[in-house]
């Protein structure tokens, strides 16, 4: 062999070799879209700290759900915005609350065109925006928590979700879930747990868009994790897992790739990655600004989340970047 040795320079050399020797693909198969349902509207209501994205009404709701479907999207997650919370967040399981009757819309609609994911926790329904019951000192109580966790699992299930995602942070939420599911008669509904989910300032957008403050100018660093904590996060999945969890998810994605890849290793189920609001955010305002490629870069992030390890990605980019790779 002659020095230096220019092996990896002649594989970069055109476009379709590069594409031939790409050891990562980013396909529409690996995106899900987070979609936002609000009660009581009539026109969808846009986000300012989310650009392009929506509270849907209904009936926006059924159609943007179709858009998806015709770009290849296979699957959708769903977040609820009701007009009445209360310190339980009792909407989260009321057969009329608007995320079971939005995933009936769906369901009728749809068929199983695309899996309906339901984000499962009370944050979204609470009135002191905590994910579950919080006691006399502001703490989040974990086990009475749980109970409501059930009774939003069985709602969920019953509306005719496809697939329950608990995002709560709460310890045995997954077991808990699972055995509600499975008494109801919904053996075969899966749950997609988020497993590592961390306390993350990129979470701030997400909070505009299902009209959440924290009470006191509280935050979740008692139930999410801690940044510097990358070993707890494999507790966190083994823990899942043996309660009974399909699926899990790491969020947020980009700043938490290290977390993605050690999951990889250790497991063989479906992995997620969750690019979160405040990920999207970034790329937007950045991009407004002329300050990067917008396109080239929502495509790096979710090449990046990929080659990690992830198996699919929840990301606010699904639809617009479903149409780019169409194209
Ligand atoms: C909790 C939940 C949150 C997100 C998804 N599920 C917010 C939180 O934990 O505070 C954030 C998603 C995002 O930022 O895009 N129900």
């Amino acid at each position: 062999m002659t020095f230096p040795d220019r092996r990896l320079r002649r594989l970069r050399t055109t476009p379709t070799l590069r594409r031939l020797v790409a050891e990562t693909r980013l396909g529409v198969d690996d995106l899900v879209a987070p979609l936002f349902v609000r009660e009581g509207i009539t026109e969808p209501q846009s986000i300012e700290s989310l650009p392009g994205v929506f509270q849907h009404t209904r009936a926006s709701l059924v159609a943007e759900a179709g858009r998806l479907i015709e770009l290849g999207v296979p699957g959708l997650i769903l977040f609820g915005v009701p007009e009445r919370k209360d310190p339980e967040g009792s909407e989260a399981w009321n057969p009329d609350g608007i995320v079971q009757v939005a995933v009936k819309d769906l369901r009728q609609a749809y068929g199983t065109d695309i899996v309906i994911m339901t984000d499962l926790c009370v944050d979204e329904y609470t009135d002191h925006g905590h994910c579950g019951i919080v006691d006399d000192h502001g703490n989040v109580v974990n086990d009475a928590t749980l109970e409501l966790y059930r009774k939003a699992a069985v709602a969920q299930a019953e509306a005719g979700s496809d697939v329950i995602a608990p995002s709560g942070m709460m310890d045995g939420q997954v077991a808990a879930i699972r055995t509600a599911l499975d008494q109801n008669g919904s053996e075969n509904l899966p749950i997609l747990a988020y497993a590592a989910k961390y306390a993350s300032s990129f979470y701030g957008p997400f909070r505009d868009a299902v009209d959440v403050t924290i009470a006191d100018g509280g935050d979740r660093k008692g139930y999410q994790q801690d940044p510097s904590n990358a070993r707890e996060a494999m507790e966190e999945i083994r823990l899942d897992l043996a309660e009974g969890a399909d699926m899990i998810m790491v969020k947020p994605a980009l700043p938490y790739l290290d977390i993605l890849l050690r999951a990889r290793l250790e497991v063989d189920v479906p992995l997620a990655a969750y690019q979160v609001s405040g990920e999207y955010a970034m790329l937007k305002a950045a991009a407004a600004n002329g300050w990067i490629d917008g396109d080239a870069a929502a495509l790096e992030t979710l090449t990046s989340i990929k080659r990690a390890g992830a198996d699919f990605i929840l990301t606010y980019l699904a639809a617009e970047v479903a149409q780019m790779l169409q194209s």
